[in-house]
């Protein structure tokens, strides 16, 4: 039995030898099961940072220690910025120090920073070792941790040196999310918002009328809305892992949002904030294609807003933003392709001519 009362949730993620159970509930840290029948090794490492670490590394290492000889912990710098190689070499220095072997088990304790760059740092050590993602934010637990997108930051570009690397399991425990401060939690709740566009339009009701209560953090409204977001993630990434077309689907937003983010310099948006910024403008680009009647962009527009994300682009200049958009790893010989809905609940590839992406721009800036 889990400590919890309320049931916990199970979603698989369906990728043959490399299938894995994501597991939804409150008080799952604590809770000896939920780190049972992972691997067996002599060594768990846990990788967090110096913000979560004080939350949570002392109930994560005691849990643990019921089922590894040895736990050793890793604390990185908090941020972005240390989504670099100076961090994932801090994590290989740790595990050479210790003479951790390749059947040691990485465990990422954190957002989406610590996620991305434990599970690259699982991929690249002794050629690759077993790693669970315990994601801490909302953003990482509807997203960043499911599907094994793993990656470090390049100087000149974000998340540009990585690898497909699945986890073992992925461990959502909602009590975490009391102590995420408002600005991050919104900043999740535009990827969960994300899902109901591109992929099911019930979804996308269910969160406009259960908006105040995932704002209050409501654990029966977070527990659907991790658990659906999930799901439909693990449908995409279930039928093309590798994002060779389907899961390009989960990028909706992110064109005019990745433009943003690095218009303004990363750190000044947070990326879920640029996300619902860019849901917004692709929407408009969805409405100018004649694929969504003009009634999609306020309602859109509306839900982004009531969950304390912007909805005005920043005034980076045209011909800036369209110069940062052909960089954006969508692109194809130049030309723009970005997410757009087809219809309510459905998703779709389109190539957008520059006067036209334009347009949408004026219309958005501030
Ligand atoms: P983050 O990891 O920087 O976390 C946000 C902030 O919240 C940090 O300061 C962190 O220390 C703090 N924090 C985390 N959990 C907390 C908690 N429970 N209580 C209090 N504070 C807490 O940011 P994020 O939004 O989780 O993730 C963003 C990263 O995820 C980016 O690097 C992005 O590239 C990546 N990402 C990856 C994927 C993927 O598929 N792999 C998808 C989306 C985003
Ligand atoms: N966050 C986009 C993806 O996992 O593909």
């Amino acid at each position: 039995m889990h400590a919890s009362s309320a049931p916990v949730q199970t979603i698989r993620i369906d990728l043959g030898d490399r299938s894995y159970p994501i597991l939804i509930g409150s008080g799952l840290l604590s809770d000896a099961q939920s780190w049972a029948g992972l691997p067996r090794a002599a060594t768990a490492v846990v990788v967090s940072n110096v913000t979560v670490a004080p939350l949570y590394m002392g109930i994560v290492c005691k849990a643990l220690g019921a089922h590894y000889g040895r736990v050793l912990e890793v604390v990185l710098p908090d941020g972005e910025a240390h989504k670099d190689w100076h961090s994932l070499n801090t994590v290989f220095d740790h595990l050479l120090d210790q003479a951790c072997d390749r059947r040691t088990v990485l465990f990422a304790l954190g957002g989406g920073v610590i996620g991305d760059l434990t599970g690259f740092a699982a991929a690249c050590y002794m050629r690759g070792v077993p790693f669970v993602q315990v994601p801490t934010t909302l953003l990482a637990q509807v997203d960043s941790s499911v599907g094994g997108k793993t990656a470090i930051n390049h100087p000149l570009g974000k998340n540009m040196i990585g690898a497909f690397y699945q986890p073992q399991r992925v461990l959502c425990d909602l009590d975490v999310l009391a102590t995420l401060p408002d600005r991050e939690y919104s900043a999740g709740l535009a990827e969960v918002i994300k899902y109901g566009p591109i992929a099911d339009e019930a979804f996308l009701s269910w969160i406009e009328s259960s908006l105040d209560a995932l704002l209050a953090r409501d654990v029966v409204a977070l527990t659907h809305a991790v658990r659906r977001s999930c799901e439909i993630k693990a449908w995409v990434v279930g039928q093309d892992e590798r994002e060779s077309g389907l899961r390009a689907i989960l990028n909706f937003g992110h064109t005019f949002g990745h433009a943003i983010e690095a218009g303004l310099g990363y750190g000044e948006w947070l990326h879920g904030e640029a996300v619902g910024c860019g849901m917004v403008m692709a929407a408009e680009l969805s409405h100018r294609l004649g694929l969504m009647p003009s009634s999609f962009v306020p309602r859109l527009r509306s839900l982004i807003e009531r969950a304390g994300l912007p909805v005005t682009a920043p005034d980076l200049g045209v011909d800036r933003y369209l110069e940062l958009m052909r960089v954006d790893k969508k692109a194809e010989d130049g030309a723009i392709r970005f997410v757009v809905i087809e219809a309510l609940g459905r998703a779709g590839m389109r190539a957008a001519d520059d006067d036209l992406v334009s347009e949408v721009i004026q219309a958005h800036v501030g």
